[in-house]
C-alpha cells in the first residue's frame, strides 16, 4: 500500500470515529492519538524521506490536507458536542415556577410578651415612657425605698431568692418607681413612665401562680393628680386589652407604697362571673395593684410630697394573657410547647 493510501485510510478511520463519539474527553483523546506526536499521520510522515524528490511535496502537501481536515472535524464537532451539552443542561435545569413553594414556618412573639407588647403601646400613645431594670437589685429599691424597711411585716409576702444580704431577685418592678423618683428632675414637669419586666417570687407553682413571672410597673407623679386619673387610666387600658364586655372593679387593698391602695379584678372568663374554680368562686380575678403613691416613697427619693403626688400601678401580663385567651393555667406558658404556643399566632 502506497503513503498515499495509508495516509487516506487514516483519514477516512479518523473521520469515521470523529462522528462516531459524543463525548469531549473522549474526542480530545482522538485529537490527541491522530494528530499528537506518536500519531499515524506523523509516523507516516516520517516515509517521506523515502519517497522520490518529486512525490514528496506531493504526499507531504496531502498530509497536511488531511491535518487540516482532522483539525476542523474535530473542532466541529466538539462544538457540537457543546452545544447539545448545554441543551441537555438547559432543559434539565428548567423551573417551573407554577409548583407550589416550601412552606417555611414563621416564628412569632410569645403570647405573653404580645400582650406586653400591646399594653405597652398603649401607655406610648398616652405619653409615657418605657424604661426597663434590673432583675437583680438591690434589696435598697426593691424594699427599703418602696416603704419596707427591713423588718416591714409585708416583706412576707413576696420572699424571693437572695443573692447576698442586700442583692436579690426583684419580687416586683415597683423598685423601678424609686429608681425614676431619684433620678427625675421635677424642674422640667412631672413623670409619666412604665416599665415591663420580669421578677422572682418563691411562691409554690399553681394554677394562677408561678415563681417567676412578669409586671408591668406604671407611674405617675405630677402636680394634681387624683385617684380618678387613676381609675380612669385604668379603665382606658382594661377595655383596650379586653374589649367593653369584660367589666372590672376596684377593691381597696393595701401595699406599703401606696395608700389609699386598691386591687383591681376582672371579670373571670371561664364563667364570666357567676363564679366557678378558676376564680375561686368570686366571678373576678385579680389583674393589677394600683393605688396613689406613698408620700414616703416620694420622700426617700428626695421629692417634695407637698407639691407633688401621683398614683401607681403593676399589671399583670400573664393574668392578662390567662383571661384574655382562657388559659386555666399560667403555667402552661412556660412549658414552651409549640402546640400550645402557636395557637396565639395574631398574624393570621
Ligand atoms: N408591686 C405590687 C405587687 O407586686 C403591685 C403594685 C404596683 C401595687 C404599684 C401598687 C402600685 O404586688
Amino acid at each position: 500500500m502506497s503513503l498515499k493510501e495509508d495516509l487516506t485510510q487514516i483519514k477516512d478511520q479518523g473521520l469515521a470515529e470523529i462522528a462516531a463519539t459524543d463525548d469531549l474527553k473522549a474526542l480530545n483523546d482522538i485529537r490527541v492519538s491522530l494528530l499528537g506526536k506518536k500519531g499515524p499521520i506523523t509516523t507516516a510522515l516520517r516515509g517521506i524521506r523515502d519517497l522520490s524528490p518529486e512525490e514528496r511535496p506531493q504526499v507531504g502537501s496531502y498530509a497536511n490536507t488531511i491535518r487540516d481536515e482532522l483539525t476542523t472535524e474535530i473542532d466541529a464537532r466538539k462544538q457540537a458536542i457543546e452545544a447539545k451539552e448545554l441543551a441537555q443542561k438547559l432543559a434539565n435545569e428548567t423551573i417551573d415556577v407554577t409548583l407550589p413553594g416550601n412552606q417555611v414556618r414563621q416564628g412569632q412573639p410569645h403570647v405573653i410578651q404580645q400582650i406586653i407588647d400591646e399594653v405597652v403601646d398603649l401607655f406610648i400613645r398616652m405619653g409615657y415612657q418605657v424604661l426597663v431594670g434590673p432583675e437583680v437589685e438591690e434589696d435598697k429599691y426593691n424594699f427599703e425605698m418602696m416603704n419596707l424597711p427591713k423588718d416591714h411585716p409585708a416583706r412576707d409576702m413576696q420572699d424571693t431568692f437572695y443573692l447576698t444580704d442586700d442583692i436579690l431577685m426583684r419580687t416586683q418592678t415597683s423598685p423601678m418607681q424609686a429608681r425614676t423618683l431619684e433620678k427625675h428632675n421635677f424642674e422640667d414637669g412631672g413623670l409619666k413612665m412604665i416599665s415591663p419586666g420580669i421578677v422572682y417570687r418563691r411562691d409554690t407553682d399553681d394554677p394562677t401562680h408561678s415563681h417567676q413571672f412578669h409586671q408591668i410597673e406604671g407611674l405617675v407623679v405630677d402636680k394634681n393628680i387624683t385617684m380618678s386619673d387613676l381609675k380612669g387610666t385604668l379603665a382606658t387600658m382594661i377595655h383596650e386589652i379586653f374589649g367593653t364586655k369584660f367589666n372590672y372593679r376596684l377593691r381597696p387593698s393595701y401595699f406599703p407604697f401606696t395608700e389609699p391602695s386598691v386591687e383591681v379584678d376582672v371579670t373571670c372568663f371561664n364563667c364570666m362571673g357567676k363564679g366557678c374554680d378558676v376564680c375561686k368562686h368570686t366571678g373576678w380575678i385579680e389583674v393589677l395593684g394600683a393605688g396613689m403613691v406613698h408620700p414616703n416613697v416620694l420622700k426617700m427619693a428626695g421629692v417634695d410630697s407637698d407639691q407633688f403626688g401621683g398614683f401607681a400601678f403593676g399589671i399583670g401580663p400573664d393574668r392578662f394573657a390567662m383571661l384574655k385567651y382562657g388559659v386555666s393555667d399560667i403555667r402552661d406558658f412556660y412549658l414552651d410547647d409549640v402546640r400550645f404556643l402557636n395557637q396565639f399566632d395574631r398574624r393570621g
